[in-house]
């Protein structure tokens, strides 16, 4: 019976934590992270299969030779891209546009950003950009490295809005940046150089090879008839290979697929190029192409099937013939192909996943429950919008809040990791109200099975 009472109260839990979030007036959040520093270098390097080797992508790796991938530069990189104190009003995150579920890609055709403003374009899924040779990123290559992106969407008015000197302040008052820098880069300053090399250290890491095709390629899964049918087509008829090539399943330089005749959107020099973003995991992405047209896979292959439209920009690879002619059966064995490029490992993995936690009583957020976390409660007590000393979650700052600052005071952002290497701070340390809310609820299953058995 006790057993079951803590996915009770994670339940609880994560109900009243959705409940804080959509109120937008919680206490900040500081991350838990496991005790071990958690391996990057083990699952992103020395584990890679021997295939991505054999069949040259390692030989495509984007990594600058003074950024090379470590365990506690990644681990900050997490930290930062999960992090929404990189925004001007602390509500985005570059999670906010790149869900992990989504193999970091956006359900919605447009994302969010600050404000609610959307973007333009379709949020890029991030799968293996650490092997995109020339290293260029967004659909139209506009930025000249992993590095140089990862700054531009803090200072975009649209997506973050924020300022490099704001976010370095922000995140230099923590009490665990400095920290996770120091550890990262050897001192505590905090840069936006060293910013921009954390968040590229974590996104080279994000690798897959645990998909259905790299069980395949493994020799430990098979294939089913459609799928291996679909794979021929892809690699062969359907010449889907001639642009996304290798087992990483990535195109290395832009082209017009002929989504349009006349141009809509520039893309790389006025020509309608784009890139691609690897197919690995894109069946999760929700919607596809650099403008989000189509949702869904069967749009793809038909559009390359029948809507290719012809223009002086048109990639050679696509002009001859304009039409595949696949019938309705090989289109759906190329969706079934592309639906085993899917690594539900990596949508999941711990290594990947918001570290985000709230430290009860910390209302500055600042990692650490001290003295000044009490001038916040006494500062805030009474109110009812900007709920940041409210620790239990009830929606108001009293003195109950004041107990949960006391109880927890001296704690630090360390205490919220799990033992395990590669765990992390999910299981948080509930609030106080979702404890109680649990234990009563495991209480009242209890009466219940118990009834039943007795009656
Ligand atoms: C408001 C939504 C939003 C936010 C916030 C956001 N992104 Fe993006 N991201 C996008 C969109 C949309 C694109 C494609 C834009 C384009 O090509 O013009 C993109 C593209 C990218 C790419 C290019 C991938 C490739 O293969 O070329 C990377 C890398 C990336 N984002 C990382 C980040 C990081 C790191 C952050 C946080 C510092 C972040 N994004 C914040 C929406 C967002
Ligand atoms: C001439 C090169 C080329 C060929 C051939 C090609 N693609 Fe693409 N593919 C691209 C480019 C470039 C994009 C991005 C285009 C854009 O958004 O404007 C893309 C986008 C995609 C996407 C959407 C990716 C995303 O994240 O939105 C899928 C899925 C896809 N291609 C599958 C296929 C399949 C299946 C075939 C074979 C039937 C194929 N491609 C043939 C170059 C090619």
């Amino acid at each position: 019976m006790l057993l079951r009472s803590p996915l009770v109260v994670m339940v609880v839990v994560s109900a009243l934590t959705l409940r804080a979030d959509a109120a937008g007036a919680a206490p900040p959040q500081v991350p838990g992270l496991p005790s071990q520093t958690a391996d990057y270098f083990a699952y992103a390097i020395s584990n890679l299969p021997s295939y991505f080797q054999s069949d040259g992508v390692t030989a495509l790796d984007n990594t600058p030779a003074d950024n090379l991938l470590t365990n506690a530069g990644a681990t900050l990189g997490r930290v930062l891209f999960y992090d929404t104190r990189l925004s001007a009003n602390n509500t985005v995150s570059c999670s906010s546009c790149h869900h992990q579920a989504n193999g970091f890609s956006d359900a919605n055709q447009f994302s969010a950003g600050i404000n609610g403003q959307l973007t333009t374009r379709h949020s890029m899924g991030l799968a293996d950009v650490g092997f995109y040779q020339n290293g260029r990123m967004f659909w139209d290559e506009r930025a000249g490295s992993l590095e140089d992106q990862a700054l531009t969407p803090i200072q975009s008015p649209t997506e973050m809005g924020s300022t490099l000197p704001d976010v370095v302040s922000k995140l230099s008052q923590t009490k665990f940046y400095p920290q996770l820098f120091q550890a990262a880069f050897g001192t505590p300053d905090v840069t936006p150089d060293r910013v921009a090399k954390a968040i590229s250290q974590f996104e080279r890491s994000m690798v897959n090879y645990n998909s259905k095709f790299d069980g395949y390629l493994k020799g430990t899964q098979t294939l089913s008839p459609a799928e291996q049918a679909g794979m021929s087509l892809f690699n062969g008829q359907a010449r889907c290979s001639g642009c996304h090539t290798t087992t990483s399943q990535l195109i290395q330089e832009a082209v017009n697929v002929g989504l349009d005749s006349t141009i809509t959107d520039p893309g790389v020099d006025g020509q309608g190029r784009f890139k691609a973003p690897s197919l690995r995991n894109v069946a999760v992405r929700g919607r596809f192409m650099h403008d989000g047209r189509f949702s869904s896979l069967e749009d793809v292959v038909n559009f390359y099937n029948t809507g290719v439209q012809n223009s002086a920009f048109l990639d050679a690879g696509l002009k001859d013939p304009l039409q595949l002619n696949l019938s309705a059966e090989q289109v759906s064995d190329l969706v079934a192909f592309l639906n085993t490029l899917t690594d539900n490992s990596f949508l999941t993995s711990s290594l990947f996943s918001n570290p985000f936690v709230t430290l009860p009583g910390d209302y500055n957020g600042d990692g650490v429950v001290d003295a000044a976390d009490y001038q916040v409660w006494r500062s805030s007590y009474g109110d009812t919008t900007s709920l940041v000393a409210d620790g239990n979650g009830d929606g108001k700052v009293n003195t109950e809040d004041y107990l949960v600052w006391r109880s927890n005071l001296g704690r630090t952002w360390q205490s919220l990791g799990s033992g395990s290497g590669s765990g992390i701070g999910q299981n948080a340390v509930p609030e106080p109200a979702g404890l109680v809310l649990g234990l009563l609820s495991s209480c009242w299953l209890f009466l219940c099975r118990r009834r039943r058995r007795v009656g």
